[in-house]
């Protein structure tokens, strides 16, 4: 079937903007985004200390910090097993922690569902996707907030399909990603189609911070060109934006800050200024440029008990 490629395209901060401000006004949320400010008085959009969470004997976060703020793109880096989706799942209420403590814009977080991180203005991109396969891209983009027809047959369960669709093509077209929303499920779809429409789904719904859990993993590199300049206008947009990425150019290409992971506690930030390739990879695999940090860099954390 024809048209059921899922693909970026370019789209300005102001477009962005625009978008938002239209959404601000009732269509897919009823709350007003926030707005960024200038750099310097950024507040952290979240901010999460000592977190611990352990799987039977492994513990995979050993008191992790982590922290993001409106309007920049916060990577997040690390080797293999580092915690990364841990603590993405820890953010994004799929996991409870075992300890520490989460403020999300100043107000104490501990969400014990997604339902409960998606109040708080969070959507998240899990490395593994998430989508139920057999749903279209429609389907899909209003998973678990589905919308009813109006009336009785909304109070009896009725869903309005025709209006989630339209809903759906409109919001693929304001990001740029062309998908076919009449397709009957997404299974069929190649993985970088998927990531896709999972990508789109949460820039469409964050209000507050969108997580991405390697969103161009399955990505070929005109996509993941596309995905990094989507990740970076929906930043410029006010959202704080956090990027899993195993791509130290493409970190470095996008990211305004970054912070790295290694074995299951934060060990290094850095601004975009600070970073390069060299001290990215040292930071994450413990070598000498990590135990002597370049200065400004921001925090060599190891305080925290494990
Ligand atoms: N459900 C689970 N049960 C047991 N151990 C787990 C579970 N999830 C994660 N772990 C362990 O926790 C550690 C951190 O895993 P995590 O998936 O957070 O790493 P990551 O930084 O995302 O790595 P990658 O870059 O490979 O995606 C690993 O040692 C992993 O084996
Ligand atoms: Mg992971």
């Amino acid at each position: 079937m024809a048209g059921t490629v899922v693909s970026y395209g370019t789209e300005s901060s102001n477009q962005v903007r625009e978008r938002r401000a239209r959404r601000a006004g009732g269509r897919m949320t009823d709350t007003p985004p926030p707005t960024a400010t200038d750099a310097g008085q950024r507040p952290p959009a979240l901010v999460a200390r000592g977190i611990v969470k352990r799987y039977g004997h492994v513990e995979a976060l050993k008191g992790a910090d982590f922290e993001c703020r409106a309007g920049e793109v916060t990577a997040l880096i690390g080797d293999n097993g580092a915690g990364k989706s841990t603590l993405v799942k820890i953010l994004s209420g799929t996991a409870l922690p075992d300890a520490g403590t989460i403020t999300v814009n100043g107000a104490e977080y501990r969400p014990d569902s997604p339902a409960a991180s998606h109040t708080a203005g969070i959507e998240t991109v899990y490395q593994d996707l998430a989508l139920a396969p057999d749903l279209g891209p429609a389907a899909n983009l209003f998973l678990g907030r589905e919308r009813r027809r109006a009336g009785l047959l909304g109070r009896l369960g009725f869903m309005d399909d025709r209006a989630m669709r339209d809903d759906a093509t409109r919001t693929f077209a304001e990001l740029g990603v062309t998908a076919d929303t009449s397709r009957a499920s997404v299974r069929a779809l190649s993985g970088g189609q998927r990531q896709g429409v999972a990508v789109a789904r949460a820039v469409a719904w964050g209000r507050s911070i969108v997580l991405l859990d390697e969103p161009t993993a399955a990505l070929g590199v005109v996509q993941t060109q596309n995905v990094l300049r989507l990740v970076r206008t929906v930043a410029d947009s006010g959202i704080a934006v956090v990027l899993i990425s195993h791509s130290m150019p493409d970190v470095l290409a996008v990211a305004d800050r970054i912070e790295v992971l290694r074995l299951g506690r934060r060990v290094a930030r850095f601004t975009r200024a600070e970073a390069s390739v060299d001290r990215l990879v040292a930071a994450m695999t413990g070598g000498a440029e990590a135990a002597a940090p370049a200065a400004g860099l921001a925090d060599i954390n190891g305080g925290h008990p494990a």
